[in-house]
């Protein structure tokens, strides 16, 4: 499965690393979890002793609040910025809290109840009425049978009429299905059973919702990275990876990492590292970012030049991404580009600024 797929879950990813913490897990399990609380914590931050890669950079003690809240009986809501890895986080909690982080819904305004607890098979259901086996589970249902975690991602972005149908589950651990009759028609939760659910600050906001459901979640806010020097470790290392996929022969620069990381936090603080004011894009500037514009840099230089990217490839990126909705940050970054990159040292900084021109507009 994993040769042509792009992006394999988190279980594929790393089944090694799963079956090796398996093999070392020597502490008690909450019950219905694939491994012990320790070891969970070890897939998500790392273990070098065990050769368990880092996989969320971040905060280890954010790390333990949640799964300790994963083995209480309250939802996991992980709240922040775009693009601060809370579905990685949440990937990765449930592939280490049941050994699988399939079980996802997405968000979105057309999203229904359907999609979330059951639907039917709806030629059986003509054919023999409504039935076990015309029934047709959604993640909901089945994270609830199986006793495994469901990943609700972006839930404030459905109707709060939607996200209430997660009430029952959470507090009684019962889903009713008033369609069948008989024991079928209720589905009580397994031991293992719970959610994880995803918001964004920037989209309609977890104010809206209803204060019922928030009560039956614990609120856990995913903070950028704060360093430097961690954020370019984390953005060279995904982009050298994603690079590697793409077919692309060589590795990125460092100095034009360092360029690009430096730029991306600055314009998202609006502040320099010196300390100096500077605009601040309304657009996202986040890691993700960050790491999405570090592989279209290298895409650039190879497929065009046979080389790694450079500061002018970089400009040519930013302009697609930093300055998508709002044609302000477009002037923002020219003025950035003119008055910040232009009094810096270094070969990178003066390559960026020299190719400003090549900015739209
Ligand atoms: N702290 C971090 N640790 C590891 N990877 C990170 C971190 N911050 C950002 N990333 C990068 O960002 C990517 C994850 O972004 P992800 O989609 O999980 O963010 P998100 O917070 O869910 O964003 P959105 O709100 O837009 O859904 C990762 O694949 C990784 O490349
Ligand atoms: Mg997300």
């Amino acid at each position: 499965m994993n040769d042509h797929v792009q992006r394999p879950p988190a279980e594929v990813r790393h089944a090694g690393e799963l079956a090796r913490l398996r093999e070392n897990d020597d502490g008690d399990r909450p019950p219905g979890w694939a491994l012990s609380l320790r070891a969970a914590r070890s897939f998500v931050i790392g273990d070098e002793k065990l050769g368990i890669s880092r996989k969320f950079v971040g905060d280890p003690s954010l790390v333990d609040r949640a799964l300790v809240t994963l083995a209480t009986s309250r939802g996991l809501m992980l709240v922040g910025e775009p693009g601060t890895a809370k579905s990685l986080l949440s990937e990765l909690l449930a592939a280490a809290v049941s050994g699988t982080s399939t079980l996802t819904v997405q968000g979105g305004a057309s999203t229904t109840e359907d999609q979330i607890k059951y639907s039917w098979n709806y030629a059986l259901l003509v054919a023999e009425g409504p039935s076990a086996r015309s029934l047709v589970p959604a993640p909901l249902l089945r994270g609830m049978a199986e006793g495994r975690v469901v990943r609700f991602e972006e839930i404030t972005r459905c109707p709060l009429e939607v996200q209430d149908c997660l009430l029952s589950p959470l507090s009684d651990r019962v889903l009713a299905v008033p369609e069948l009759t008989g024991p079928e028609s209720m589905v009580f939760a397994k031991e293992g059973f719970t959610v994880i659910a995803t918001a964004n600050t920037r989209d309609r906001g977890v104010n809206e919702m209803s204060a019922a459901l928030k009560r039956r979640f614990n609120f856990e806010t995913v903070f950028p990275i704060p360093d430097l020097d961690t954020e370019l470790a984390l953005v060279e290392a995904e982009a050298t990876a994603l690079l590697r996929r793409s077919g692309v022969g060589a590795p990125p620069r460092r100095d034009v990492l360092e360029v690009l990381v430096t730029a991306f936090r600055e314009l998202r603080e609006g502040r320099t590292g010196r300390g100096d004011a500077t605009d601040r894009l309304s657009g996202v500037m986040s890691t993700a970012e960050a790491v999405s514009v570090a592989h279209a840099v290298g895409l650039r230089g190879w497929f065009l030049r046979g080389e790694p990217g450079t500061a002018a490839d970089l400009v040519s990126c930013l302009a697609g991404t930093a300055a998508k909705d709002d044609p302000e940050d477009l002037a923002k970054l020219r003025r950035y580009l003119e008055q910040q990159a232009g009094g810096r040292h270094g070969d990178q900084w003066r390559a960026l600024y020299e190719a400003r021109h090549l900015l739209p507009g």
